[in-house]
C-alpha cells in the first residue's frame, strides 16, 4: 500500500514535470509560427500545410509579354491567424503569409486552353508584428528568399525597406495591407466562423431539406 502511494506520488511528479515542459515550449510554438534571429526571418517551412488563400496570377500573355510578377503567387496563412481572421474578420499580431512564386507552365490542357501551374520559382513572406516592426505601416514587413535565377531559395532573409514594398499594399489592399479582394478563401471567410472552412454538415442537410408542410 506504502510502496503504491509512493509510486503515485512519483508519478505525479513526473507528470506535472512534463506538464510543466510542455508549457515552456509550446506557447510560444502555438502561438508564432516564424523565427527572427538577429533581424533575419528563417526561411518558414511546413507552409504548404498551412491554410490556403488563393492564387493571384498575371502572366505575360496579357501584359504584353513583360509582367512585373509573371508567375502565380499561391498565398497560404498560418493556421492559428486563419482561426482568429474566420472568428473576428481581422489579421491577429503575429500573423505571417506565405506567397510561393510558380511558373506558368503549359498552356493547354485537356480540358483547354489556360495558364497552368508549372516550377515553383521563389518564396516571399510578409509579418505583421508590433514587437518586432514597430515603426513599420500596420506593424507588417516583407521578405523574399528567391534568388534573382529562381533556381534556389536563402535559409534567411533581412526585411525590405518600407518603400520596396509596401507602398502598393499601402493603396490597393483591401484589408489591413493584405489583398484578401484576390483570396477567396480569406474573402469570403472574413469573420463567418465555420462557414469560412467550407461550411459543416448541417448547413447541407438543412439546404437539401424539404421545406415543412410540403
Ligand atoms: C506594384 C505593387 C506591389 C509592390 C511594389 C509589391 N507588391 Fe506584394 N502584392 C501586390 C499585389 C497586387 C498582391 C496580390 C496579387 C498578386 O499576388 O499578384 C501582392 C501580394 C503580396 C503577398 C501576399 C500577401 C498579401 O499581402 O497580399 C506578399 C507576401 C507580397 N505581396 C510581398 C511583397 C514583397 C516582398 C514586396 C517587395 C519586394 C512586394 N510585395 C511589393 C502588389 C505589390
Amino acid at each position: 500500500m506504502k510502496l503504491k502511494l509512493k509510486n503515485t506520488v512519483l508519478s505525479n511528479i513526473a507528470f506535472v514535470g512534463t506538464l510543466a515542459m510542455l508549457s515552456v515550449s509550446s506557447p510560444l510554438a502555438a502561438e508564432e509560427f516564424f523565427t527572427i534571429k538577429g533581424g533575419e526571418l528563417e526561411r518558414p517551412t511546413g507552409y504548404r500545410e498551412w491554410v490556403y488563400a488563393g492564387t493571384p496570377v498575371t502572366p505575360n500573355d496579357l501584359n504584353n509579354g513583360k509582367a512585373a510578377f509573371p508567375e502565380f503567387h499561391n498565398v497560404y496563412i498560418d493556421p492559428k491567424s486563419w482561426a482568429h481572421w474566420k472568428k473576428t474578420g481581422e489579421f491577429r499580431d503575429g500573423t505571417i503569409l506565405m506567397k510561393e512564386l510558380v511558373s506558368v507552365g503549359s498552356k493547354a490542357a485537356v480540358s483547354g486552353k489556360g495558364f497552368f501551374q508549372g516550377e515553383f520559382l521563389g518564396l516571399e513572406a510578409t509579418i505583421k508584428s508590433k514587437k518586432h516592426f514597430p515603426k513599420e505601416p500596420g506593424n507588417w514587413a516583407y521578405y523574399s528568399f528567391s534568388s534573382k535565377d529562381h533556381k534556389t531559395l536563402s535559409a534567411t532573409a533581412k526585411p525590405f525597406a518600407t518603400a520596396s514594398c509596401n507602398a502598393c499594399h499601402a493603396t490597393a489592399a483591401a484589408d489591413d495591407f493584405v489583398f484578401t479582394q484576390y483570396y477567396p478563401v480569406l474573402n469570403a471567410g472574413k469573420g463567418t466562423g465555420m462557414k469560412a472552412s467550407g461550411g459543416h454538415a448541417s448547413d447541407l442537410q438543412n439546404s437539401y431539406d424539404e421545406p415543412k408542410g410540403n
